[in-house]
């Protein structure tokens, strides 16, 4: 493992992006492999993906809190107060309580996943994330047998948040995965991007990402998490059920109502690039597709 390190970031970690971009090719070139290797070979599905860059990714986001443009977060996220945050892990857990942030991260390892992001807006970058498997947060407060859905709730704080003082979703944001996709070892909970702490309007200081399903299932800035039975409900398809499903999976097959998913746009690429296809659950396919075995992923979408 190239890149592991415990605990919060001290200034002393945090790697400039251009370093980090030598030290990448440096490692690649010393052991004959892609990129994809410093995430281990379980992840090399990202072999030979180039990250987009540290501006790309902080300055064209969706993170409707604080506004619906796509460069109202780094606008205006720097409002939101990121400490102290805790989260809240509750309903079919053995531990369950109020967890300060510190206090997990203190427990946890974090490294780096280089993905790829994948919105449902057609539009796509390749993220390198810091952060640790969601499944050892859960391992922490305990799953209790009979748990079959994990509900996340995002922060609600519309003095900081300004998009929150207008009605355009149903405050909080909330999302859910089914347990054995929160259980996945490529759903993780991202800290960080190239080494520095996730940035406010990334969803700080702590977002899930989900590498295989639409952004939109890869909730920011999370303060509440809890183990249930029910499917629970999920932001977008409170709003728009005909758009969006709860499963929401990454498939060039299944179009949106309203555009293509065969093809994307990869953000920083110019704006004469070509598009590139859509790769079923967006490259992951490999790992994933077994938890869908028998499902009619037309309408499970
Ligand atoms: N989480 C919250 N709380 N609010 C949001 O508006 N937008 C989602 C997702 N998580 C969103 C959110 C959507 S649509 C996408 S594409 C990704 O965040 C964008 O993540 P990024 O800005 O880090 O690229």
């Amino acid at each position: 493992m190239a890149y592991r390190w415990k605990n919060t970031l001290s200034a002393a970690d945090v790697t400039p992006e251009s370093a980090w971009l030598n030290r990448r090719q440096i490692i690649a070139g010393a052991t004959g492999l892609g990129v994809g290797a410093i995430a281990g070979p379980a992840f090399a599905a990202t072999e030979g993906l180039e990250p987009n860059s540290f501006e790309d990714i902080t300055s064209y986001n969706n993170f409707y809190e604080f506004g619906t443009d796509k460069g109202d977060p780094k606008r205006y996220a720097g409002e939101m107060t990121t400490e102290p945050w805790a989260i809240e892990i509750g309903g079919m857990v053995d531990r369950p309580g109020t967890y300060d942030f510190k206090d997990i991260m203190s427990e946890m390892t974090v490294e780096e996943r280089i993905y790829r992001f994948r919105c449902v807006e057609a539009w796509s970058m390749v993220i390198p994330w810091n952060g640790f498997e969601l499944a050892d947060l859960l391992n922490m407060a305990g799953v209790q047998d009979g748990a079959k859905y994990v509900a996340f709730e995002t922060l609600y704080r519309p003095d900081e948040m300004r998009g929150q003082r207008f009605p355009t979703i149903d405050w909080p944001y909330v999302e859910g995965l089914r347990l054995d996709e929160a259980m996945h070892p490529l759903t993780i909970m991202a800290t960080g991007i190239y080494g520095k702490p996730m940035p406010n309007q990334n969803g700080a200081p702590i977002r899930l990402v989900v590498p295989w399903k639409y952004g939109f299932k890869s909730i920011k800035s999370i303060v509440k998490i809890t183990l249930t039975t029910e499917e629970p409900p999920t932001s977008w398809n409170r709003l728009q059920p005909r758009e969006y499903g709860f499963y929401s999976n990454v498939n060039p097959n299944v179009d949106h109502p309203r555009w293509s998913q065969a093809s994307e746009r990869r953000i920083g690429g110019g704006l004469f690039a070509p598009r590139i296809p859509t790769l079923m659950f967006n490259g992951y396919e490999d790992e994933v597709a077994s938890l869908y075995e028998g499902m009619d992923l037309k309408r499970f979408y």
